[in-house]
């Protein structure tokens, strides 16, 4: 129970890695609020579930006024929900490159902009960015997607010292994770998803709760020691 008596919001939580957290997350006695564009196929208790998509300011806006009112104090921030739209630079659209800013690093800024300066007066929180592996190293056919990745760990590393500079301890880090099975690599080749297990020191890829213990982590106060960092989750990959 390394959450106990903790409040955690966890974007992009109906599926996937977010599902995954909310369910370790919760097991581990935090109570959990999920937020999403799609519906969750599960049902969890002490996981509430809010629709919302965060690109649209004004209602994270909204959502981050809802559970301050209802929680009173957030713990926990883990922005998660993240798209994908690959392509070779060259035939990136404008409406590719744009959705994936708008989801994976604008949704972080919305959520954020909101919720840490609430951990900043409220004495303490942990905020959790997922980024990639891609972020880290670059990746043929994902420019769009390496530099939301890349710029969720500049804006951790950035918050890290913003909230904690009245002496606060709100920590914020990022996660790494290599190729994980969800629905995001559905678009995947199989062919290169064997190569990316080749290219792991493990020799597979991931699972999600291999990524959930990490964030667990990151979020209890086993990491009370631990901001600004990157935690890289992925098998001992190289791109
Ligand atoms: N699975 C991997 O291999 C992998 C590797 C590295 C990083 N990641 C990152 O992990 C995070 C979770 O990915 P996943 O693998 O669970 O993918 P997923 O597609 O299974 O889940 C992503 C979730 O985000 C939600 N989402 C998308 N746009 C949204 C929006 N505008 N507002 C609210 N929710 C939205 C989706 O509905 C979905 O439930 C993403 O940020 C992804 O980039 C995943």
């Amino acid at each position: 129970m390394r959450l106990q008596g903790k409040t955690a919001i966890i974007t992009g939580g109906a599926r996937g890695l977010g599902e995954s957290m909310a369910k370790l997350f919760a097991d581990n006695g935090a109570k959990i609020i999920t937020c999403d564009m799609g519906d969750p196929l599960y049902t969890y208790e002490n996981v509430e579930f809010y629709k919302l998509d965060v690109t649209d300011s004004e209602a994270c806006k909204k959502f981050s006024e809802y559970v301050i009112e209802k929680y009173k104090k957030i713990d926990i921030l883990v922005n998660n929900a993240g798209i994908t739209k690959d392509g070779m630079t060259r035939k990136m659209t404008d409406e590719m490159w744009n959705a994936v800013i708008a989801v994976n690093l604008n949704g972080v800024f919305n959520m954020t902009r909101t919720i840490g300066p609430h951990m900043e007066d409220t004495g303490g929180g942990s905020i959790i960015n997922i980024s990639s592996v891609v972020g880290e190293y670059g990746n043929i056919g994902q420019i769009n997607y390496s530099a939301t990745k890349a710029g969720v760990i500049g804006m951790a590393k950035t918050w890290a010292k913003e909230f904690a500079r009245k002496g606060v301890q709100v920590r914020c880090n990022a996660i790494a994770p290599g190729y994980i099975m969800t629905d995001i690599l559905k678009t995947v080749p199989q062919e290169l998803l064997d190569k990316f297990a080749a290219a792991t020191m493990l020799g597979r890829l991931g699972q999600p709760d291999e990524v959930a213990r990490a964030a667990l982590f990151l979020a209890s106060d086993d990491a009370s020691y631990i901001t600004g960092s990157v935690l890289s989750v992925n098998g001992g990959m190289r791109l």
